[in-house]
């Protein structure tokens, strides 16, 4: 019976001593070094390869290595009874709180201008803003999204939050499915999403969607590349519909060198870095899941099938 980490583009190092530091019994392996396929009974994936969760026959469960499970549940190669769980833990949730928060400094502090300006030998001061006057709305207010609108609410910023079914979050003004979210962007000045990758938000964040936005506005994709259409983005700028953009996860990843995103003066990158798993902190949470799986049991964090999230 063995425990098997999937992420070929990465060191799993780190995992196997977490992992065997909370449960020296677990047999882990590392792909591709697997002894028998047969005795795989949890996966714990990232980036997997294509077409090779079929090839584990006694799967009992799988889970990300992440936050983020869209990668397992479009891999048409895991069969459609195996559960999916995802990791969520507090450090997760303090990195992505954080990132927020310097890229919304960063913003209302005119940073990229002044780096600009500094090459430049250019003294030219912007005018500063206060947190209350600058409205922040949130898509998603889930695991992340959810406790990220409370850290900024209690920030004093001015936040506002959208999800599917309605939410009471305190300091937060909360709006809820498609006919709701139209309020919430003519009100919005910084848009984060935080919304997990389905059929129905993959594409959101597109030329319809920076239109309603109160301008000008800037927008910080920390979720999923896809949520973005990535040249109505760059219609959006030039429209001076958006003044700018913060972005942490792209449609390909590494960005190519070539992609137009690197030479925008206002788009900052961040190499898909906002919220990383600890290991120490993550091992924990495996093992447990690892276990309920092996005596089918419900998972910790189990992700539901049928609403992709
Ligand atoms: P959750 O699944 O916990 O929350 C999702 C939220 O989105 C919920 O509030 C849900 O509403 C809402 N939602 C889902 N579908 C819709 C819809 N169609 N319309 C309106 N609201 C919708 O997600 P997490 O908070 O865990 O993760 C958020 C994102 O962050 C994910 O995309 C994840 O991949 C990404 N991520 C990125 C990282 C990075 O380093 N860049 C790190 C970790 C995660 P409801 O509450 O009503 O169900
Ligand atoms: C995650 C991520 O899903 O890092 O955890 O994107």
């Amino acid at each position: 019976m063995s425990l098997l980490l999937l992420a070929p583009d990465r060191d799993m190092s780190s995992w196997v001593q977490a992992i065997e530091g909370a449960d020296p019994n677990i047999d882990v392996e590392v792909w591709p070094n697997v002894n028998d396929k047969k005795q795989v009974q949890f996966a714990v994936c990232w980036n997997q390869p294509d077409n090779i969760l079929d090839k584990f026959p006694n799967l009992k469960a799988v889970s990300s290595l992440g936050a983020g499970a869209d990668h397992l549940l479009s891999d048409g190669s895991l069969n459609n009874g195996v559960p999916i769980c995802r990791i969520i833990c507090p450090s997760l949730v303090r990195q992505m709180q954080d990132y927020v928060l310097q890229a919304v400094l960063n913003i209302q502090r005119n940073t990229l201008s002044y780096f600009r300006q500094k090459q430049e030998g250019l003294w030219a001061p912007h005018p500063n803003r206060i947190a209350k006057e600058i409205p922040i709305g949130i898509l998603g207010l889930g695991k992340l999204g959810k406790p990220v609108a409370a850290f900024l609410a209690d920030l004093d910023y001015t936040v506002l939050g959208w999800a599917r079914t309605p939410k009471k979050i305190e300091g937060v003004d909360a709006y809820s499915g498609k006919e709701e979210i139209k309020s919430m962007l003519e009100n919005t000045r910084i848009l984060v999403c935080l919304l997990p990758l389905t059929d129905e938000t993959s594409g959101i964040l597109d030329l319809s969607l920076f239109r309603e936005l109160d301008r000008p506005a800037w927008l910080i994709n920390i979720a999923r590349g896809e949520h973005l259409v990535e040249e109505d983005l760059i219609y959006a700028l030039d429209k001076g519909w958006l003044n700018g953009a913060w972005l942490d996860v792209f449609t390909e990843e590494p960005l190519p060198g070539k992609h137009p995103f690197w030479n925008r003066k206002n788009i900052m990158i961040t190499p898909h870095v906002c919220s990383l798993t600890p290991p120490d902190e993550a091992a924990k949470q495996v093992v447990e899941n690892y276990k309920r799986a092996v005596s089918g049991m419900e998972l910790l964090n189990q992700v539901d099938r049928k609403k992709g999230y």
